[in-house]
Formats: C-alpha cells, sequence, structure tokens
C-alpha cells in the first residue's frame, strides 16, 4: 500500500448549525438557516438545526469519540450569531467562552482545532439588511473575525474563512434551496462577490491579529468534462467550470475574475458594483493554502444558448444524495488545481457519502461508504505520488447531522447518531478508516510526538 507522507493530517468535519443545536443557548442571536429551516416547505419535514446532535452540550463525548479512532484534527465551524447575536456591536462572551472550551478539549486531547468561521449561519440581523447582497456584510464579517481571532488565535492554528462562497451565493439567492431563500441572479452574482470580498476583508483583519496562524478558504470544487468533443461541448463545459470553479479560485487564488465568465455575466447582469478597491484588496490577500470539498464531477454539453449549459444525468453508482461516486474526479481535479494554481498547499475539508444506514445489534454495517472512503483516499495517495501539494483530509462528516434542505433524512456520519437518544454509535467505515489511519506509518508514535511539540503552541 502507498503511504501518505508523516505530517499527512487525517480529521473529520462538521459546521455548527448542523451539529451544535441549543440554538436559544448562552444568548446565541438567530442566524438566517434558524428561519429558513423554520419556515413551512424549506426542508425535509420541517425538520431544524434546534437541538441536532446537541454537540453544543456533548462537546466532551464527541471529542473523546474522535480520540478513539485516532483522529488528529477536528475541523468545526464557529456560529458568527453566538459571537455576535446581532451581526456586529457588542461581544456575547457566553458564546466566545463555548469555542474556547471546545478548543481546550480538543488540544487536551491532542486534536488539531481546524476552525471555520462561515459556514451559512449568518446572523438574521444583518440577513433582514440584504446579507451578502449588502457589501456592508462582508466589513461585519471582517469585524467578527477579527474578534474571534482576537480570542482564540493563540490556540488554532489553521482558519477558514468561508465554506462554499458559491454555495451560499447561488443555492441561497438562484436556486433558492438554501437561506435566505431567493431566486435572482442578479443577487446571487452580488453575494458571490461579497462573500470573496469579505474573505479578503478577514484575511486582513486575521493577520493584523495573530500574524502566525494559517488562513485559507473552503471552496466546493468539480471537475467539469464535456460530453464528447465536440467544440461546442468544449466550450460549454469551460463556461461551466468557469461559474462553479475558476470564478472562485482566481478570485482567491489570484485576485482577479476570470474575463470569460465576466463577460458572461456581463451579458444580463449589472456587474458595476464590483470596485477596483475590492480587487485591490483581494490582490493583496494571499492565503496559506486552500480547502477542496469534493463529491463529484459534472458531464455537459452546450444548452439552448451559448450560457446555458446541460449537465447530463450521473451515471453508475450513486450515493443516497443521488451523486455519482467518482474517486477519479477527485484525482484529475488535485491536479488541474496544482497545475493552475501552483505553490498552494491543499487539503480535502470534506469528502463522504450518504447512505441509509440501519442499526443491527449495536452495529452499522456500511460497506459502501467504506468503499467510497478507501477509494478516495487511494485517489489522494496517486494526487501525491503525482506530485500535488495536499497535507490532508477531513471526512464529511464525524456524525450523522442536519443535512441543510434534507434534514436529518441524510446520514453522511462515520458516526451514527440516534436523534431520540442523542446515543452515538461508530459504523464499520469509522472503524475501517481508524485501522486505515494506524497503519498509515506508525500514527499512533507520530500522534504522541505531535502532542509534545504542541505542548508549546498551546501553552
Ligand atoms: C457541503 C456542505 C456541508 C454538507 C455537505 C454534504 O456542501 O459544506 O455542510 O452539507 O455538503
Amino acid at each position: 500500500m502507498k503511504q501518505f507522507p508523516k505530517e499527512f493530517v487525517f480529521g473529520a468535519a462538521t459546521a455548527a448549525y448542523q451539529v451544535e443545536g441549543a440554538v436559544g443557548e448562552d444568548g446565541r442571536g438567530p442566524s438566517i438557516w434558524d428561519v429558513f429551516a423554520h419556515t413551512t416547505g424549506k426542508t425535509h419535514r420541517g425538520q431544524t438545526g434546534d437541538v441536532a446532535c446537541d454537540q453544543y452540550h456533548r462537546y466532551r463525548d464527541d471529542i473523546l469519540l474522535l480520540r478513539e479512532l485516532g483522529f488528529a484534527s477536528y475541523r468545526f465551524s464557529i456560529a458568527w450569531p453566538r459571537i455576535f447575536p446581532t451581526g456586529s456591536g457588542r461581544v456575547n462572551e457566553a458564546g466566545v467562552d463555548y469555542y474556547l472550551r471546545l478548543t481546550e478539549a480538543l488540544l487536551e486531547q491532542g486534536i488539531v482545532p481546524l476552525a471555520t468561521l462561515y459556514h451559512w449561519d449568518l446572523p438574521l440581523a444583518l440577513g433582514e439588511r440584504g446579507g451578502w447582497v449588502n457589501r456592508d456584510t462582508a466589513s461585519y464579517f471582517a469585524e467578527y473575525a477579527a474578534v474571534v481571532m482576537e480570542r482564540l488565535g493563540d490556540r488554532i492554528p489553521r482558519w477558514i474563512t468561508l465554506n462554499e462562497p458559491s454555495v451560499v451565493a447561488y443555492a441561497g439567492h438562484l436556486l433558492g434551496e438554501h437561506a435566505p431563500g431567493h431566486h435572482d441572479i442578479g443577487e446571487a452574482l452580488r453575494a458571490a462577490h461579497h462573500l470573496l470580498v469579505g474573505h479578503a476583508e478577514a484575511v486582513e483583519a486575521m493577520r493584523a491579529q495573530a500574524a502566525k496562524v494559517e488562513v485559507g478558504v473552503t471552496l466546493n470544487l468539480s471537475p467539469v468534462y464535456p460530453v464528447d468533443a465536440d467544440p461546442d461541448n468544449i466550450a460549454a463545459a469551460t463556461i461551466y467550470d468557469g461559474q462553479l470553479n475558476r470564478f472562485f479560485l482566481d478570485a482567491v487564488c489570484r485576485g482577479e475574475y476570470p474575463q470569460d465568465i465576466l463577460a458572461a455575466y456581463g451579458l444580463f447582469a449589472d456587474l458595476s458594483y464590483i470596485a477596483q478597491t475590492d480587487m485591490n484588496l483581494l490582490k493583496r490577500q494571499s492565503i496559506d493554502f486552500l480547502g477542496v470539498n469534493y463529491y463529484f464531477p459534472n458531464v455537459v454539453r452546450k444548452g439552448a444558448h451559448p450560457l446555458l449549459v446541460e449537465a447530463l444525468p450521473p451515471d453508475g453508482p450513486l450515493t443516497e444524495m443521488g451523486w455519482p461516486i467518482k474517486p477519479e474526479g477527485l484525482h484529475d481535479l488535485l491536479l488541474r488545481i496544482a497545475r493552475d494554481y501552483p505553490d498552494i498547499p491543499l487539503y480535502i475539508t470534506e469528502n463522504g457519502a450518504a447512505f441509509t444506514d440501519t442499526v443491527q445489534a449495536g452495529r452499522v454495517h456500511d460497506p459502501a461508504r467504506t468503499d467510497f472512503l478507501r477509494r478516495h483516499l487511494e485517489a489522494c495517495l496517486d494526487a501525491i505520488a503525482d506530485g500535488v501539494d495536499l497535507r490532508g483530509y477531513y471526512v464529511w462528516s464525524l456524525l450523522d447531522n442536519f443535512e441543510w434542505t434534507y434534514g436529518y433524512s441524510k446520514r453522511f456520519g462515520i458516526v451514527y447518531v440516534d436523534y431520540e437518544t442523542q446515543q452515538r454509535i461508530p459504523k464499520d467505515s469509522a472503524l475501517w478508516l481508524k485501522q486505515f489511519m494506524a497503519a498509515q506509518t506508525d500514527r499512533g508514535v507520530m500522534n504522541n510526538e505531535r502532542r509534545t511539540s504542541r505542548t508549546g503552541f498551546h501553552g
């Protein structure tokens, strides 16, 4: 078996609204997702994140679970409305405290925290003023980032500003599937720009607070293949790749937008709000690493209009989400990023699959998920062998959790959650992963080494 480099980080990921629950506790303000999930017809059976996995109260047990499974790192997100209940102004100390306790508990177990600042739970007060469609939100985000960095920057070595700005922009403002549930292309494009500017403002503010931390951003990226060699289909794939991937990659890695995509968007939206000062800011802020969320690739052909692309229905075995299982897409993607955006260390910050899981005699047998993870990890190994600077892999997700629009109907966890009792049951895939990670060099010894060396950082 090929081996991961000694310093490779294996982690598990979650996000605040999907696991924490305790939405009304210790001064947390409402977020746009509270409102969206509580609006009739928006989520599966009207389910919400009110309780979720109750991690807010059970974080110590979940951290012991991480430790038991042998993870070196935990990716979690900080809920902006716990820190600033109305988005800005007064800091809610009880909210800061929660993340201090969580972080301390992780460090005590020798687990490196990786914190995301924005995993979609925008404070409602900012949502009511236009949310990401409003340029001011970018600056409020930087204010929040600076405060969190001031309080936690000495304990958390690696930070992600935004999770999947493209999903926030398009699922939230064009497709209406996510909060705030709008259907407006102009709004979606504005939101995309303001999210990216918010990222840049936040990076600047964070660096001013704690120069030593690493700051990156997580993008959802997906290879786009033309269905055949027809030049029109190739052009369609280029446009789709531009909207999905290049627009965001170019912004965070090069501080610019791709000209072909700007020209395309300019045909049906006014883009005059893209100020030169914003672009200068994006250009000044380089990232220390790029977080990649990979689930599946796309195959496309030309649509009725040069800008309209038709995605083909997926082939082959699918996950419970209806997503195709294509580990080779991850390999292609990593090589492409390394080629087009060189010299940026990469982390897979999410990869995983939902399947229907059932508990049988206290066990959850999920061979399809184990197979999925094994093949995607092999794709990572191949990419590393091909020269990609891939430094870590975080499985989505540690726990079954609130899967946004799908509520609790899709289980992505390697640990099963019984939502009635909040009992956690590591699935077979978790037990497999534990063995896999242990077999990769002598993980046990390595973790101990890391623990010792981290004491300096921590204390
Ligand atoms: C990603 C999200 C994450 C989870 C997975 C399945 O787009 O970042 O919160 O919902 O999809």
